[in-house]
């Protein structure tokens, strides 16, 4: 458990309580280790992560929940990049999925869509890309300054985050996979992106395909989301269209997140930041945290207990029983514990 910041430590804390009582009705081997690697501790002793730390993550744990990351004292946001970043990928956690799921219709921003409207996943690549930090600034200052932002795609990089992709859809019974890019503009990067998506696809007869350029894609999502069904991106548009993805299913408050490397030590996070002006008033909203929480259990192994946290979520929404952000009046505790209840 690495709660974070802000109203990360608020979300951790009730998906805990879920959890456990998800523990308890399926007798589940739980152990919970909180870490209290936060900004506090970053402004006492300089340290984001403490030696070691990601090769004992990697030997002794199974998984990692995350809360957010982010303080307005810690301006270069120092401690969230060797965090967050560094799990990704200190762990080659490559694959980032991102699940948009509609609960409740009325959670929805588009005119007159439905559950059955918006419902596909997100394979983000999370280990290079844009993300890499490779790059310099020459004349730093100057009128004359040069800045160079690089970004990095390897075959084998690309390859395993496209047969994911490929993987999941056959095993979830989905339809299509559609990859998207830019490679109008970035003809090598985004090339071999094209190249070896095509390569995989012949592997997947049973498996539509489809390309589109992230310009379109963005509008397709609002357009038509209910002709998406597992998309395949880059980290930054990964990044960016999971925002999207997020509004689509009622806000940053519900998305979650699964950061993986099949078999090995993974990491889950709500999509939203630690939101300080919500930490510790009761608004801040548990869902993404609790939904990422139930991604961890199915990732572990425990299905059934995953659907139940799954299912307790969807009836919440879809009573109202919410916090504030999707119109209700609970607080972040008492969601949390509403939910703890149907699940145990
Ligand atoms: C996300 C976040 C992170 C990202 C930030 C906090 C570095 O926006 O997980 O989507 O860009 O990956
Ligand atoms: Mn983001």
């Amino acid at each position: 458990m690495l709660p974070g910041d802000g109203s990360g430590k608020d979300v951790t804390a009730e998906a805990v309580k879920v959890l456990e009582a998800a523990a308890g009705r399926w007798s589940l081997p739980l152990e919970l280790v909180h870490l209290d690697w936060d900004a506090d501790r970053y402004l006492k002793t300089g340290e984001t992560v403490p030696p070691g730390a990601f090769d004992d993550f990697r030997d002794n744990y199974s998984a990692i929940l995350i809360g957010a990351f982010g303080d307005p004292r810690v301006k270069d946001n120092k401690h969230a990049a060797d965090i967050l970043l560094g799990t990704r990928f200190k762990l080659d956690l490559y694959i980032n999925l991102r699940p948009v799921k509609l609960y409740d219709a009325r959670l929805c921003p588009l005119k007159g869509r439905t559950e059955k409207d918006v419902d596909f996943v997100v394979f983000r690549e999370n280990t290079e890309g844009a993300y890499i930090n490779a790059g310099g600034n020459l004349k730093q200052g100057w009128a004359d300054e040069v800045a160079i932002q690089e970004e990095i795609h390897t075959r084998k990089g690309v390859e395993r985050i496209i047969r994911a992709a490929f993987e999941y859809a056959v095993t979830h019974g989905r339809r299509e996979v559609m990859m998207s890019d830019k490679s109008n503009v970035m003809q090598y990067g985004h090339g071999l992106w094209r190249r070896v998506f095509a390569e995989v696809a012949k592997e997947h007869p049973q498996i539509q395909t489809r390309t589109m350029f992230v310009d379109a894609l963005c509008m397709e999502m609002v357009l038509r989301p209910e002709g998406l069904d597992v998309i395949v991106t880059n980290n930054m548009f990964g990044d960016i269209i999971t925002d999207i993805g997020a509004a689509l299913q009622g806000g940053l408050g519900v998305a979650a997140s699964a950061n993986l490397n099949p078999g090995q030590t993974s990491m889950f996070e709500p999509v939203h930041g630690s939101a300080p002006a919500l930490a510790g008033t009761g608004k801040a909203n548990p869902v993404g945290a609790v939904l990422s929480a139930a991604m961890m259990l199915d990732y572990l192994g425990h299905q059934e207990a995953a659907q139940a946290v799954e299912a307790a979520v969807a009836r919440s929404l879809r009573e109202g029983q919410t916090t504030p952000d999707l119109g209700g009046s609970l607080t972040t505790s008492q969601v949390g514990g509403l939910l703890a209840k149907a699940v145990g």
